[in-house]
C-alpha cells in the first residue's frame, strides 16, 4: 500500500517531492503545533479495577464496563497522546520530547529548506510516509488502533489566489479513485464532508474517508484545508520566516495548505477485509471442500505469481520451474514452492496470488505451462516465450 500511494503521488507527479523527516524533532515543534496544549483523549478510572477507558467510548459516566460496579468511574481528565522521550544526557525538563505523533510537522518546519532546494513554486506539494507514534488508552481492532503506526501524508501549498477550495476539491476527488483503483468495495467507503461546527476554526474544509469495518464505521484518511494555520503558527514560535517569496512579482505570502493523510496500516487492514472470502467448492468427483481466498487487487497482491514443478522429486521439472521463477522474478512478485499440487494452490489462494504456474511434462514438447487464474480456478496452457505479457496484461 506505501508503494502504491508514494507511486501514486510522488512518482507519477511533477508537482510533489518526496521526503523524510525524523521522529525526534525539537521539542518546541510541538509547542508550535499545539499538540503539548490540546493533543488529548479524556480518560477516566475505575477506582474498583482499575481499568483505563476514552470518556468518549463509554455509555455512560456511572457505572464501569469492565467490572460493572457503580460510582467507581472518575472525573473525565485529560491525557495526552505524545509518547514522551529524553534527549541528551540529562533528565531534566529541557531534554524532554516525544516520538512525532505525525509526520507533518517535518513538513512544515523543513518547508523553506525543500522549496528553495527542489526549486518548487505553489502549488507543489511534499509527501512523506512514515512511523507515527501515540500513546492510544485503547488501542484494539488488529491494526485500526494501534501506538506505532505508518502515516502517509500529503502537505500540497497552494497561493491564495482563490483556486484553494477548487485544489481541495481535486485532492478529494483524487483520493477517491486511489481507493477504488486499489479494489477498496465502493458500498464499504465514504467520504463524509465535515460540517463547519465539526472542523477546526482555522480549517476551511475536511473531509473524512470511512470505512465500514466489521465493528462499523472507522477513519482512514482526513483531508483538510488548513489555510495558513501551521506555517503561521511555526513562524510566531520560531521567529523564522517560512513564508515564499515569489521572484515573479517580488512579494512574499504564506502558502494556503491543502493535507491528504492516510493511515497505511488501516488501508491495509480494509485491503484484507475486503479480499477475504472463504467458500464451498465441488470437485469433478462431486466432492465438496472449503476454499479460503485472500482476492487481493493484483496490483497490491503481495505475491503475484507461484511456480511450483508438477513433481517435486523430478529433477528436470524443478530445475525449469526454479529457471523460470529467476526469469519472472525482476518483472513480477514471485514465488517457487513445491509439493502436493491441491495443496500449493489451496497456500496461495490464502495468501491472494493472482497467478500460479505449473511446469510438467508436457512442456518439455510443446513448450507451454499450465496457468491457474486464482478466482476462476480455470486453468489455460500458455507458451513459455508468451508468458510475460500473458502476465502483465493480466496483473
Ligand atoms: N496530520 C493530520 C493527522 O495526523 P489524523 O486524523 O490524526 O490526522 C491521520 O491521522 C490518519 O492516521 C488517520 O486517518 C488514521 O488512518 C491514522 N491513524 C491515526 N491514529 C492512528 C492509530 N492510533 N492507529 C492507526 N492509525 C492511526
Amino acid at each position: 500500500m506505501k508503494n502504491a500511494w508514494w507511486r501514486e503521488i510522488v512518482e507519477l507527479r511533477d508537482d510533489v517531492v518526496g521526503f523524510d523527516s525524523s521522529i525526534v524533532m525539537h521539542p518546541n515543534t510541538w509547542v508550535a503545533s499545539g499538540h503539548v496544549a490540546a493533543f488529548h483523549d479524556k480518560l477516566v478510572d475505575c477506582r474498583n479495577c482499575k481499568h483505563r477507558f476514552r470518556a468518549d467510548h463509554l455509555a455512560s459516566l456511572e457505572k464501569c464496563p469492565d467490572c460493572g460496579m457503580t460510582g467507581t468511574l472518575t472525573e473525565p481528565r485529560d491525557f495526552n497522546l505524545m509518547m514522551k522521550t529524553q534527549v541528551g544526557p540529562l533528565e531534566d525538563t529541557a531534554s524532554t520530547t516525544y516520538l512525532r505523533p505525525e509526520t507533518a510537522q517535518g513538513i512544515f518546519v523543513n518547508f523553506k529548506n525543500i522549496y528553495q532546494s527542489a526549486r518548487k513554486r505553489p502549488p507543489f506539494g511534499i509527501a512523506q510516509i512514515g512511523k507515527s507514534f501515540r500513546n492510544e488508552i485503547t488501542p484494539g481492532n488488529f491494526t485500526f488502533r494501534v501506538r506505532e503506526f505508518e502515516q502517509a501524508e500529503l502537505e500540497y501549498f497552494v497561493p491564495d489566489d482563490g483556486n484553494d477550495m477548487a485544489c481541495y476539491e481535486t485532492w478529494v476527488a483524487a483520493r477517491k479513485k486511489w481507493y477504488s483503483d486499489y479494489g477498496v468495495r465502493a458500498d464499504r467507503l465514504r467520504f463524509y464532508e465535515l460540517k463547519p461546527e465539526e472542523r477546526p476554526h482555522y480549517a476551511r474544509a475536511g473531509t473524512d474517508v470511512e470505512y465500514l469495518f466489521p465493528w462499523g464505521w472507522g477513519e482512514l484518511e482526513s483531508i483538510a484545508h488548513r489555510g495558513t494555520y501551521d506555517l503561521d503558527a511555526h513562524m510566531k514560535l520560531s521567529g523564522k520566516d517560512l513564508t515564499y517569496f515569489d521572484e515573479a512579482t517580488k512579494s512574499k505570502y504564506t502558502p494556503i495548505l491543502i493535507e491528504s493523510s492516510a493511515g497505511m496500516d488501516r488501508t491495509t487492514l480494509t485491503v484484507l477485509i475486503d479480499a477475504y472470502d472463504s467458500e464451498t467448492i465441488v470437485d469433478d468427483a462431486g466432492k465438496e471442500s472449503k476454499r479460503t481466498v485472500l482476492r487481493f487487487h493484483p496490483k497490491i497482491a503481495p505475491v503475484q505469481v507461484g511456480i511450483f514443478p508438477l513433481a517435486r522429486n523430478k529433477a528436470e521439472l524443478v530445475e525449469r520451474a526454479r529457471a523460470l521463477e529467476l526469469e519472472l522474478r525482476p518483472h513480477f512478485r514471485t514465488t517457487y514452492d513445491e509439493g502436493n499440487v491441491g495443496q500449493l494452490y489451496r497456500r496461495q489462494d490464502e495468501i491472494g496470488t493472482p497467478f500460479c504456474i505449473m511446469v510438467d511434462y508436457d512442456s518439455f514438447d510443446d513448450h507451454k505451462v499450465t496457468v491457474r487464474d486464482r478466482d476462476s480456478m480455470r486453468q489455460e496452457r500458455v507458451a513459455f516465450d508468451a508468458l510475460a505479457g500473458y502476465l502483465r496484461e493480466r496483473l
